[in-house]
């Protein structure tokens, strides 16, 4: 497989602060495939959720305020010219940093569990990839949103390991937090993610499992090139 690969849907799910992201913008940079970050989705609908107030009067605002939100809300993606990224637009916003903070990330659990929401951003998924050419990263991509994925990757890693990766990531923001505190989050995250009723996290039958706790990116490159170099 390489650039010249027909426009294939490759849907990479997994467990959070496993790389996904990571990996797939890579991936996506090689075969020059567009990336679309699904989770970014759902932060967007959290963060006009807030800026709405909803969540100032309760911690879980009734499902119907969420609702008759919907259909105000306008999510797309906008190439940044200057880093060759896609950022996500709520409107004609620019949202990329304020969706990443740790505020929204208190709330898209809650968000990302209500079944009229994960029908809006699932058919706009599907939207963006009508064309192939695409790497999707989220939690439901291989078993939802594309079930007949060209390739499907579940990724995962001992806790230990994404939570050394994601404490890593947090002093680079500047976030000293106590590393029991980091793992305990990572464990709750994984049960909200695959408890929930609607779409839960889980590996796709025919989905190849890629654990990377002991492996570098370049190492996880590699694998990918090589486990599907025959795909076309
Ligand atoms: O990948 P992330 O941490 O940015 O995802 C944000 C949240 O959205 C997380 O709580 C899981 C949820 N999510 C989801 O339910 N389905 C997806 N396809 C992607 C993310």
């Amino acid at each position: 497989m390489n650039s010249n690969s027909k426009k294939l849907i490759i849907a990479i799910d997994g467990h959070s602060s496993t790389g996904k992201s990571t990996y797939a913008k890579l991936i996506a940079e090689e075969l020059n495939y567009l990336y679309v970050d699904s989770g970014a989705m759902y932060r967007a609908v959290t963060l006009h959720c807030m800026e709405k107030g909803l969540f100032d009067k309760a911690e879980d605002p009734d499902i119907n305020l969420v609702i008759n939100e919907l259909s105000k809300i306008h999510i797309s993606f906008r190439r940044n010219p200057e880093t060759g990224q896609n950022e996500t637009c709520l409107e004609d916003r620019v949202v990329e940093k304020e969706i990443r903070t740790l505020a929204v990330s208190g709330h898209v659990s809650y968000i990302s569990t209500i079944a009229e929401v994960r029908t809006k951003m699932v058919a706009l998924q599907r939207e963006i990839g009508t064309d192939g050419g695409v790497v999707m990263d989220g939690r439901d991509i291989g078993t939802v949103v594309y079930p007949k994925a060209h390739i499907k990757l579940f990724m995962t890693a001992e806790a230990e390991v994404r939570a050394v990766r994601r404490q890593k990531e947090l002093e680079e923001k500047g976030i000293a937090e106590d590393f029991e505190k980091v793992i305990e989050n990572i464990q709750k995250r994984d049960r909200i993610d695959s408890g929930r009723e609607v779409s839960p996290l889980r590996q796709a039958d025919d989905a190849i499992l890629l654990d990377n706790s002991n492996m570098t990116i370049e190492e996880q490159m590699k694998w990918f090139f090589e486990t599907f170099s025959d795909t076309p």
